[in-house]
């Protein structure tokens, strides 16, 4: 007699997490998937600095954590193939980056096109690109005067924040505002925002048409 469950229930997406810093995105996306909010698991998280907290966080969740030193690679391009197969190895359906600090190389780039998903502090494409990471995309905000920001989660192309935006999530800047106080109010939404974007993803719920990310009903 066929179970109905496993019948009628769809496998989980397998998710492998790129991060180089605290995690707190990571740890939401965690979260969401142990409550079955999102039909997802994060398989192996990445990291390419040694001690980011991030892996400790992975470790805690029992996910395999690697560090992965760009010095242990004559260039990029091997650097980034090793990646690639961590990735491979753990059949990673999507690729999140929570606060990864490098630019994917082709080795990444090709083998998951528009299986990348980026979360960008700030509502793109205004505050973007190279250089934009970390309080100097608050101190950007609150110098030019903007009375919103907010979060971007968006599918991840060959240049920094370009991507098509999935969802974003905005929030007030006020005039007191300090790039830590904007951050904080921005990270309460990240964590809403990615797993949010993901579930969609999971549920095969996002198409690209042209630049516009499609999320169907
Ligand atoms: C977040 O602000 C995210 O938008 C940016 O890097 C930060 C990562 O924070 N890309 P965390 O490591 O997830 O706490």
């Amino acid at each position: 007699m066929p179970n109905l469950h496993t019948m009628s229930a769809k496998k989980p997406i397998r998710i492998g997490v790129l991060a180089s810093g605290g995690g707190s995105n990571l740890q939401a996306i965690i979260v969401n998937c142990a409550a079955g909010k999102i039909n997802a698991q994060v398989v192996v998280v990445i990291s390419s600095i040694a001690d980011a907290y991030a892996l400790e966080r992975a470790k805690k969740a029992g996910i395999p954590a690697f560090f992965v030193n760009r010095k242990d690679f004559p260039d990029k391009s091997a650097f980034n193939r090793a990646i690639a197969g961590i990735l491979r190895e753990h059949h990673v359906d999507l690729v999140a980056l929570a606060g990864y600090l490098r630019m994917l190389g082709p080795e990444i780039l090709e083998p998951y096109r528009n299986r990348i998903m980026n979360i960008h502090p700030a509502l793109l494409p205004s505050f973007g690109g190279k250089g934009f990471h970390g309080p100097a995309v608050h101190e950007a905000v609150i110098e030019s005067g903007e009375k919103v920001s907010g979060c971007t989660v968006h599918f991840v192309d060959e240049t920094y924040d370009t991507g098509p935006i999935i969802l974003q999530k905005m929030v007030p800047v006020l005039d007191d505002d300090t790039p830590e106080t904007l951050a904080a109010r921005v990270l309460e939404q990240e964590h809403i925002a990615y797993p949010e974007a993901i579930g969609l993803f999971a549920e095969g719920r996002l198409k690209i048409v042209g630049r516009r990310v499609v999320i169907s009903s």
